[in-house]
C-alpha cells in the first residue's frame, strides 16, 4: 500500500517543535524537537507588519506571549521584544517569536525533515505564502528534505508558482468528499486531517491515489500504533520522545 509514492515526511513529526516539553513554535521548541530524536519538525509561519514571516500558530500573540494583538499588526522590532516563553514555564522566560530565517538556520544545523506550515491570518494569504517562498529561497538547499503545508488552497497556489519543487501538504480537519480534486488541484503529495477522519476506506483511497495520509495531533503511542497499523504514513505528536520510545 501506497510502496510507490515517495517519502517526504518520516512517520513521527514534532508539532510545532516539541510543544509538549517546550513552548510552542519557539527555537527552544525546535531544538528540542532536535534533542528528543524527532526524525521531522513542524512549525507555522506567518507574517509581520512588515512582511517578514515569523513563527507563531494564532492570529494573536496572546496566548502564547505577554504580548496581546494581532501579530500582522505588529513590526518584526516589536515582536521580537516579546517574550514568548514565560507562559508556558519560567524556564523559557525570555524565548522569542523566531523570525523564519531563524527557525530554517537551526533546522539546517541539524538532520531533521522540515515541514512547514504558512499560517496567514486570514487576508494575508498571498503575502504571507510570497514571504515565506522568498525567505526559502534564500537560504534552503535544493537537496534539503522539506514538504510545506497550509489550510489555505491559496497560499498553496501562491507558493507553488514561486518553488514549484517543492512539494507541498493540504491541511484539512474534517476530510471533504472532494478532497482528491482538492489535492489534484493544488499539487499536493499529501493530506493532513484529524483522526476523528480516518478510516480503512479513506487510507486505501489516498494511497491509491498516489497521496499521502498524515494525521495530527496524536500524544498517545498506543493511538500512534493503531493509525500505522491501519496504514497512515506520519503523524504530528507534541510529545516525539513518548512516540519513539513506544
Ligand atoms: O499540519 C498539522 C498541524 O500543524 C495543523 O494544525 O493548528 O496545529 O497548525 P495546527
Ligand atoms: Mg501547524
Amino acid at each position: 500500500m501506497g510502496e510507490n509514492i515517495p517519502t517526504i515526511l518520516p512517520k513521527i513529526i514534532g508539532h510545532r517543535g516539541a510543544c509538549g516539553s517546550a513552548p510552542e513554535n519557539t527555537l527552544a521548541s525546535i531544538a528540542r524537537a532536535i534533542e528528543l530524536g524527532a526524525p521531522a519538525v513542524e512549525f507555522d509561519a506567518t507574517i509581520s507588519r512588515d512582511g517578514h514571516p515569523v513563527i507563531m500558530h494564532d492570529f494573536n500573540v496572546d496566548r502564547c506571549s505577554d504580548g496581546h494583538g494581532p501579530v500582522v499588526l505588529k513590526t518584526l522590532d516589536e515582536i521580537s521584544q516579546i517574550d514568548a516563553g514565560s507562559w508556558f514555564s519560567p524556564q523559557f522566560k525570555n524565548e522569542r517569536i523566531p523570525p523564519l530565517s531563524d527557525a530554517l538556520a537551526l533546522v539546517l544545523s541539524s538532520n531533521i525533515v522540515l515541514n512547514l506550515e504558512i499560517k496567514p491570518t486570514l487576508g494575508w494569504e498571498e503575502p504571507t505564502a510570497r514571504a515565506v517562498a522568498e525567505t526559502l529561497q534564500k537560504v534552503w538547499p535544493e537537496d534539503r528534505q522539506i514538504l510545506v503545508s497550509s489550510m489555505s488552497t491559496l497560499a498553496l497556489d501562491v507558493f507553488h508558482e514561486l518553488m514549484p519543487n517543492i512539494p507541498l501538504g493540504l491541511i484539512v480537519y474534517a476530510v471533504p468528499d472532494n478532497w482528491r480534486d482538492l489535492l489534484d488541484r493544488h499539487v499536493c503529495h499529501s493530506l493532513h486531517c484529524n483522526p476523528a477522519f480516518v478510516t480503512q476506506e479513506l487510507i486505501t483511497a489516498v494511497h491509491a491515489s498516489g497521496h499521502r495520509l498524515h494525521i495530527y495531533t496524536i500524544n498517545d503511542p498506543a493511538q500512534a500504533q493503531a493509525l500505522f497499523d491501519m496504514g497512515v504514513d506520519a503523524v504530528f505528536t507534541d510529545h516525539p520522545d513518548r512516540l519513539l520510545a513506544s
